[in-house]
């Protein structure tokens, strides 16, 4: 038996498309939006044109989210978190407590889906719902596994102080509040990361807003999209003191490792949201003891950065400051991920909310690389 056609065969033209195709999608454009700007070269970031550093200078995550959502900025907009309906509380309490916190908030959004009614078109009563839930999910399962009650909802708390106060069951103070507000702020929206994409394309086949988030966080879990602030942390903690930095950077640089919390994708130029971040962690009430050592590692590691890849530019990304944030608020680094996809449901709603308004199902196409067609084996 051979996979050849008989040479008497009429030659079949080839299967193969002959457009161009961009491994990993890289370079292309696969949408258009009006939620966030990515200047990589000049070091920008824009939500709705409005600079990241000014949104965090004057603004709430709660004004934020409702910017991407609605087009308007409204500086008094609060989004107090949500009760965890009964049927999705069932289900947190029936999952093991080693159960990684990625897993257990795609498990509570998919659950939550499942007890709402979300009729398409999803709407900003939709976004603002399951945006509100999530962080009182997350909460519960954190106590959950350690074998603490879950705690209810504080009204009188905007979303990030009532996630603080729903996890540890004490009401933050303001500099700790503003901290995680800042962090979700630059956290928000991210243009076309893969987790958005995912969420844009379940949303483009007419499914449900829980859905979209459910499966943008199944994307966001991997280790290449959402997973660098924990490891900054195992750095920092390694390196262990600034005398030490230079001697650790060049030999886990020789062995070929990566310096976490460096270099990006897009960005060519130091990334807006890590400038923020460092001095809303420079402005922390409770400072992180080692937030020093992080500011001195990361001019030692720059400058060897520099002196081996003069060729590009690798800058501080914003995982480097978003470490001494999480911790300097209490957070546990296994907490980093999902907590990072707190902050995302702005994003991923907006986005699902802005592919609906105008939308066209996703379907591209992809090259057959398989055998010509041919008979069965008899
Ligand atoms: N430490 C040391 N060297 C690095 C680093 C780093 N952090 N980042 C890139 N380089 C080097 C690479 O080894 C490579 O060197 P070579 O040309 O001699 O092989 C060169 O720079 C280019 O690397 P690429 O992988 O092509 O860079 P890319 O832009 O695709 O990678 C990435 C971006 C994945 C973020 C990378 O910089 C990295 O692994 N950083 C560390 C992990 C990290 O901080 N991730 C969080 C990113 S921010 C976010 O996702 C929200």
């Amino acid at each position: 038996m051979t996979d050849s056609p008989p040479a008497d065969a009429p030659t079949e033209p080839s299967l193969q498309a002959t457009r161009p195709y961009s491994p990993g999608l890289e370079g292309v454009i696969a949408g258009e939006t009006n939620l966030s700007y990515v200047d990589g070269a000049q070091g920008r970031l824009l939500y709705r044109g409005y600079r990241i550093g000014d949104l965090v200078a004057h603004g709430t995550y709660s004004a934020v989210a409702n910017l991407l959502w609605t087009g308007d900025w409204d500086p008094a907009a609060r989004l107090p978190t949500a009760p965890v309906p009964d049927a999705v509380m069932h289900v947190l309490q029936a999952l093991p407590s080693a159960a990684k916190p990625m897993d257990a908030l795609r498990t509570a959004v998919s659950a939550w889906g499942a007890s709402q009614d979300l009729p398409w078109p999803p709407t900003v009563e939709q976004a603002r719902a399951l945006t509100a839930f999530s962080p009182s999910a997350l909460a519960a399962f954190a106590r959950l596994r350690s074998g603490e009650q879950p705690i209810d909802p504080d009204p009188e708390l905007d979303l990030t102080a009532g996630f603080l106060y729903q996890l540890t069951g004490e009401r933050p103070d303001p500099g700790t509040a503003r901290a995680l507000d800042a962090y979700f702020i630059v956290g928000a929206e991210h243009g076309f990361n893969a987790s958005t994409f995912t969420a844009r394309v379940i949303t483009s086949t007419r499914s449900d807003i829980a859905s979209a988030v459910a499966g943008a966080i199944g994307t966001m879990k991997g280790p290449l999209h959402g997973g660098a602030p924990s490891e900054v942390v195992d750095q920092l903690s390694q390196v262990g003191s600034a005398d030490k930095a230079e001697a650790w950077i060049r030999e886990t640089l020789a062995r070929g490792e990566r310096l976490m919390g460096f270099g990006h994708r897009v960005y060519r130029a130091y990334d807006p949201r890590a400038a923020a971040l460092r001095k809303v962690a420079e402005g922390m009430e409770h400072k992180p003891s080692w937030l020093q050592l992080a500011t001195e590692v990361e001019d030692v590691a720059l400058r060897i950065l520099a002196e081996k890849h003069p060729d590009r530019l690798l800058k501080t990304n914003v995982e480097f400051y978003a470490a001494p944030v999480l911790m300097g608020v209490g957070l546990s680094p296994d907490l980093f991920p999902a907590t990072f996809s707190l902050a995302r449901h702005a994003g991923w709603t907006a986005h699902a909310l802005e592919q609906a308004a105008n939308n066209r199902l996703i379907r591209p196409d992809v090259n057959y690389v398989g055998p010509e067609e041919r008979d069965l084996p008899t």
